[in-house]
């Protein structure tokens, strides 16, 4: 073993160099994957979330009215729960988006209630837009159709839940508005 180990290291210098180079490249990803996933987890607790998003109105207030802040089993779905992904690539591509939230925040952008108002449909709109592309994808993590005992639901879910299955529906496309309040001026699909 070491005698192959040994011709390795002899080979030409390119060689060498081709290996110096695979493993700082393996050694500079393990940092960077473990570095990001402690940095994600910081900043996917609820407590940094409401750093910035704590008013007496607006998104930390009206979540803490729902059922998903307060339920009887005691399942809590946080912040980044619904609108962070799980999965490590769109996770890297959420918190660098993210990075434009700072800038706002330093700008001010929705410093006030009535700024917060004032752009509520905006920023719903995206937050629609990115679940109609992941098909409801963070619901998902914890909602499943499939598990779903329809026998327990309302008679409007009962039957809406298995027409959704069947045009391939999800979630975000009936449930608007389920932990915040809808934006004025929103008009429905
Ligand atoms: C540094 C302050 C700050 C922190 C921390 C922060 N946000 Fe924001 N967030 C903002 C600002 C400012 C905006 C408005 C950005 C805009 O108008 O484009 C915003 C917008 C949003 C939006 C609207 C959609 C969008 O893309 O504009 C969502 C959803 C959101 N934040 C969720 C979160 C979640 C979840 C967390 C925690 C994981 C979080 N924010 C942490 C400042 C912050
Ligand atoms: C972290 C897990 C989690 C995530 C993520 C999540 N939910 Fe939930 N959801 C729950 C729990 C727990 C309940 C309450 C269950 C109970 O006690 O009956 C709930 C309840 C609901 C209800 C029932 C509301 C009511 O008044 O009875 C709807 C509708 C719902 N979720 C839709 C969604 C949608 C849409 C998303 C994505 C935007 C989502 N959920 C994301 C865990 C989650
Ligand atoms: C085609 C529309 C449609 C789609 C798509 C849809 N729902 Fe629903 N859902 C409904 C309707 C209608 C109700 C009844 C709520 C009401 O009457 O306000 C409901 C009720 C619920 C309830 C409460 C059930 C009860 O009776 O206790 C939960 C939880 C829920 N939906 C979760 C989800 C999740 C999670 C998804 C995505 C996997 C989803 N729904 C997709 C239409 C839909
Ligand atoms: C169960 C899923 C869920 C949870 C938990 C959740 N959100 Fe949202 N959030 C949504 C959805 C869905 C929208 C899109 C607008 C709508 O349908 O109400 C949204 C929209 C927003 C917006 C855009 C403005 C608006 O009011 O529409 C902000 C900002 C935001 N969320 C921040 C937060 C923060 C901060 C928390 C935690 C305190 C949080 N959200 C918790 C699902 C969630």
């Amino acid at each position: 073993m070491f005698g192959r180990l040994g011709r390795l290291f002899s080979r030409p210098a390119v060689a060498g160099g081709a290996w110096v180079f695979l493993v700082a490249g393996i050694v500079a990803t393990v940092l960077f994957v473990g570095g990001f996933t402690v940095f994600a987890d910081q900043t996917n607790r609820l407590e940094f979330c409401i750093s910035c998003h704590e008013m007496e109105s607006g998104p930390y207030a009206e979540y803490t009215k729902t059922i998903h802040y307060n339920n009887r089993t005691g399942v809590r779905a946080v912040c980044a729960d619904c609108h962070v992904p799980k999965e490590f690539v769109p996770k890297l591509a959420a918190k660098v988006i993210a990075a434009k939230d700072v800038y706002h925040h330093l700008a001010g952008t929705i410093d006030t209630k009535d700024k917060f108002e004032a752009r509520r449909l905006e920023m719903a709109q995206r937050v629609w837009a990115t679940m109609e592309a992941s098909g409801s994808r963070e619901c998902k993590t914890c909602h499943n159709f499939q598990a779903m005992n329809l026998d327990e639901q309302g008679r409007r879910a009962k039957k809406k839940h298995p027409e959704a299955m069947q045009d391939g529906k999800h979630c975000i496309n009936c449930h608007k508005g389920i932990v915040h309040e809808l934006p004025k001026g929103y008009e429905g699909d």
